[in-house]
């Protein structure tokens, strides 16, 4: 049977994420993985903090403190904010530890010895005053192509070119701030990715059907002709150690070492939980594996191409089955940008408002074909007129209902009538249209679905006026409030995925409602409707309270405010 290795983007353990990575990447990889999980399939998300690197090195030095404290401290911020946001992982490593080097080591030796990496004699600049070499963004200066004065040693940031740093036009030391420059001759080891380029081709003509049209256009074209070799070392004194005596003192580039860390990460969480399976045998090699990277499209060009070629070259591990890559997400229309104030704190955010509605209005405006933007406004209304009305008013009004006027539990007949409800097989359909979704990684798409059927579970209350009928014949009315509380409870578990805090206050309603019966109701078995309702006493064993909150228009204002103040 198949088995997920869903795997999300390493974050840089370098400055807080924002909502753009969450909506982009950690939330649609922890909704797809619930999915995987609730409808019994075995899967896994696998990540960790991505800790090398020159972007890091220069923050840590600003800041004056060791790369390894730097490191950790970020690596502890974005565990914390991913717990609060309940984004789970089943294991959340680092890229500094030894186990993941130790795994690192075997995939540079194999490529080595079959010539796909040889040294190669190039230009580097080095700084005249502080003497550091300067790969990567350890210089900056003007870019060649478009005359930007702002373009990094790696890439510039106004045109998007991939930057050879020698050809910078006044070139400056990003770690002295001097510009005494000077070329150097240096040897770096090279990734001979030419020299894989027909299997590589013939990989990616098998995988394009599975991409989505975004990575496929993108990457077809950019290694139609041919694929360029790429230095995969620098002179620098943090990262991991080329693992050849004529290599001293040179680190592998971060961009090497990444990557892999989705292996050495799988590798110890079965190490550190005990199981008995092998993390090669049973998870990357495993022709039954779906190997899933959830990333942003900033990363394509290295989940796409150059970690596919690694893979098949040095023969390692599999290659990935699908890559789910996102556009950008942007805040009020405009970039995320923490230097300029253009931000908000996830942090702050999920303190004041909670995972549920966060999560939510994420997913609703998730970045899946098109860049898409936050706004406060957004924000309120979704949450407002879709998450409370839609669901949190629905379940307040019936089960208040219920609690009230059956206090001591319904008759089996009342309890029992969704059996012959007819709109009970919509619903049904509506929660397997919205899996379906999910299995194709329509994570925006899943939800809407599940919002139809908040929907019809609405018009079929407002429709029966149990509140009315309840005048006449409460019999029937007790029908209509239990038959509503079947489908809130289907929703419920459709929702689960998304909002997984709500749904276990909505299960919470009526008693104990243990995971594997919410898994079977996910799976569409709706006996278990009967079960829980007997369980509880066939009435809630808990009034509901406001489930979803509305956001008040002041508070809206407010963070508009102070958006404003700190960007000014
Ligand atoms: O862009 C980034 O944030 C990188 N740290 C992503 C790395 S993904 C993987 F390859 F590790
Ligand atoms: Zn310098």
């Amino acid at each position: 049977m198949t088995k997920y290795l869903v795997t999300s983007a390493l974050p840089y353990a370098n400055g807080p994420l924002h909502f753009g990575h969450l909506a982009g990447v950690y939330i649609p990889a922890d909704i797809y993985t619930r999915h995987r999980k609730l409808q019994g399939e075995e899967a896994i998300h696998i990540s960790g903090s991505d800790e090398h690197g020159v972007a890091i090195m220069l923050n840590a030095q600003k800041e004056k403190q060791d790369y390894k404290s730097y490191v950790d401290h970020w690596h502890k911020d974005h565990k914390n904010l991913f717990d609060k946001y309940g984004v789970d992982f089943d294991f959340f490593g680092q890229t500094s530890s030894d186990y993941h080097a130790e795994e690192v080591i075997p995939w540079f030796n194999a490529l080595l010895e079959k010539g796909l990496i040889e040294p190669r004699e190039g230009k580097q600049l080095q700084c005249g005053d502080c003497h550091n070499h300067l790969p990567d963004r350890f210089v900056g200066g003007e870019c060649y192509e478009c005359g930007y004065e702002q373009a990094r040693g790696d890439e510039c940031p106004n045109c998007g070119i991939i930057i050879d740093s020698v050809k910078l036009i006044n070139p400056e030391c990003q770690i002295c701030g001097s510009k005494n420059i000077s070329e150097v001759s240096v040897t770096q080891y090279y990734l001979l990715l030419s020299k894989a380029h027909g299997d590589y081709r013939q990989w990616l003509e098998a995988a394009m059907p599975r991409f989505r049209k975004t990575v496929t256009n993108y990457v077809d074209s950019l290694t139609k002709e041919s694929l360029h070799d790429r230095a995969i070392t620098r002179d620098l004194d943090w990262g991991i150690d080329v693992p050849i005596a004529e290599a001293k003192g040179k680190k592998l580039y971060v961009w090497f070492d990444a990557p892999i860390g989705y292996v050495s990460n799988t590798k110890q969480w079965i190490k550190e939980t005990g199981r008995s399976d092998h993390y090669k045998h049973d998870w990357w090699n495993n022709r039954d594996t779906h190997i899933e990277h959830f990333i942003g499209k900033d990363n394509i060009i290295f989940h796409c191409i150059i970690f596919p070629v690694m893979s098949m070259a040095s023969e390692q591990v599999h290659t990935c089955y699908d890559v789910p890559a996102n556009q950008y997400l942007n805040l009020e229309g405009k970039q995320f940008s923490k230097s300029s104030g253009w931000y908000v704190d996830a942090h702050e955010a999920v303190d004041q408002f909670g995972s549920d509605a966060l999560r939510y209005y994420l997913t609703a405006i998730s970045p899946e074909g098109s860049d898409s933007s936050f706004t406060w406004e957004g924000f309120q209304a979704r949450v407002n007129g879709e998450l409370a009305n839609n669901i949190g008013n629905l379940i307040n009004r019936c089960l208040k209902f219920w609690k009230k006027n059956w206090p001591d539990g319904m008759s089996e007949t009342e309890i029992k009538a969704y059996e012959h409800l007819s709109d009970m097989k919509k619903l049904r359909a509506k929660l397997a249209v919205s899996k379906d979704h999910l299995d194709k990684k329509e994570i925006k798409r899943a939800l809407e679905e599940v919002m139809t059927m908040g929907h019809l579970a609405n018009e079929f209350f407002s429709e029966r006026a149990p509140w009315a009928s309840y005048k006449i014949d409460p019999h029937i009315a007790a029908k209509t409030i239990s038959e509503t509380a079947a489908m809130i409870l289907v929703t419920a578990a459709a929702l689960k995925p998304f909002t997984p805090s709500l749904s276990a206050e909505i299960f919470a309603l009526f008693g104990d409602v243990s995971e594997e019966q919410q898994s079977r109701l996910y799976q569409e078995d709706f006996d278990v409707i009967a079960e829980i309702f007997e369980n509880a006493g066939k009435t809630p064993v808990k009034a509901p309270k406001a489930l979803v909150p509305k956001i008040d228009d002041d508070v809206i204002s407010d963070l508009k405010e102070k958006l404003k103040a700190l960007s000014s």
